[in-house]
């Protein structure tokens, strides 16, 4: 990317999670040299989503604590670093003040260049920090909070394919579990209880599939969970462990086959300038489920092109992905000053259409 290295501490805390971490980019790729992650969960488990006040303050709490932890997990000190990235948005407007707040502080205590990141594209540019991706390549972004498909042809270049037009995928899989009787987080207890149940058990909509396009939506499909599982508890007075392994399979096949529905779609748009070894990689928490990751990989090799799951703890929110793109900012000559704003809206490709509507985890851009 550059001749010199270029280390830089980053910022999360656009949602529930509060994060720092320190990276290092050099010209042979790069190196996160700490990464922490602290999650709100406990504080918000009583009410059902995440709660932006609750959220604010917490992020308030911990994010000196977080910063202290990554400097000392990398052995350096605010000296040794070149540069402060935090997430300016979307999110949780609370939660995103902190931390630009936050790293203004640092910025001008320290003297050091501020930039300010997109968090979406912080997730976009991951397969760069993981796998030193080539550009342009296709990202699947599914997570709680967002859904889209995006080509990244720079670390300011971005397109976006398509995405839901209401809820994301996680938030389908939170609530599915909430209707079923499941814990939260909804997605790993209802792949759970998949893997005993039927995927044929239910037929449940393949909303949007037979539209053309690579938008998606998946808020009819927990409407027809409901309606099902009504039916299923007046005839038979409750839900036995093999009634909800069933709901949770189908419904799992459902997601899995829109998705890989609309990967194949986004897939031909892409090829038509992909470079010679194509690539399509995820993120977001939903991209740990196993029966989606398989789906994709097959169309993946069907399609010759290579797959790219990140590790889980840099698929999901984290601060490493931050300082990352920040550097990658850093390195085409972006810099911020302390009139640097919190956006609670802020999509990465100006030129797509504005996306309506706010999910339980906030603005999904
Ligand atoms: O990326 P993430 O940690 O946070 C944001 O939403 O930004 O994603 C969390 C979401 C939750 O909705 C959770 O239920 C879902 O990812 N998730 C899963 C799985 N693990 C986490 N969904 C399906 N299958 C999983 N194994
Ligand atoms: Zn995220």
């Amino acid at each position: 990317m550059q001749r010199h290295s270029l280390t830089l501490l980053g910022l999360e805390s656009s949602c529930d999670d509060t994060a720092a971490a320190v990276v290092r980019v050099g010209p042979d790729g790069a190196e996160v040299l700490s990464s922490i992650v602290e999650g709100q969960m406990d504080l918000h488990r009583d009410f059902g989503g995440v709660v932006p006040e609750i959220a604010a303050r917490a992020h308030a709490e911990k994010l000196d604590i977080c910063v202290r932890a990554a400097l000392d997990e990398a052995a350096l000190g605010l000296g040794d670093l070149d540069g402060v990235a935090v997430t300016a948005g979307p999110g949780l407007i609370g939660g995103v003040l902190s931390g630009v707040m936050c790293a203004k502080g640092i910025a001008a205590g320290a003297g050091l260049p501020l930039i300010g990141v997109n968090h979406l594209a912080g997730h976009a540019l991951t397969p760069r920090l993981t796998d030193n991706a080539a550009f342009p390549y296709l990202m699947l972004l599914v997570s709680g909070g967002h859904c889209q498909f995006l080509l990244v042809r720079g670390a300011q270049e971005f397109t976006r394919l398509g995405g839901t037009i209401d809820d994301a995928p996680g938030e389908a899989f939170d609530k599915t579990a909430r209707l079923l009787g499941l814990p939260q987080p909804g997605g790993p207890s209802v792949e759970a209880a998949a893997k005993s149940g039927n995927p044929k058990a239910h037929r449940f909509p393949r909303p949007l599939l037979d539209r053309e396009g690579c938008d998606m939506s998946f808020s009819g499909l927990k409407t027809a969970i409901l309606r099902a599982r009504d039916a299923r508890v007046a005839e038979a007075g409750g839900l036995t462990a093999q009634d909800q392994a069933d709901f949770a399979a189908s419904f799992q096949a459902a997601i899995a086959e829109v998705l890989t529905e609309k990967t194949r779609r986004a897939l031909a748009l892409y090829q038509g300038e992909a470079p010679d070894t194509p690539l399509l990689a995820v993120a977001g928490g939903v991209a740990a489920n196993g029966t989606i990751r398989a789906a994709l990989e097959a169309l993946c090799l069907e399609r010759g092109v290579t797959f790219s799951a990140p590790p889980l703890r840099l698929c999901t929110d984290n601060a490493a992905m931050i300082a990352y793109a920040g550097a990658a900012l850093m390195a085409e000559g972006v810099r911020h000053d302390m009139t640097l704003a919190a956006r609670p809206r802020w999509p990465l490709d100006q030129n797509s259409a504005a996306m309506l509507g706010s999910g339980k985890k906030g603005a999904k851009a």
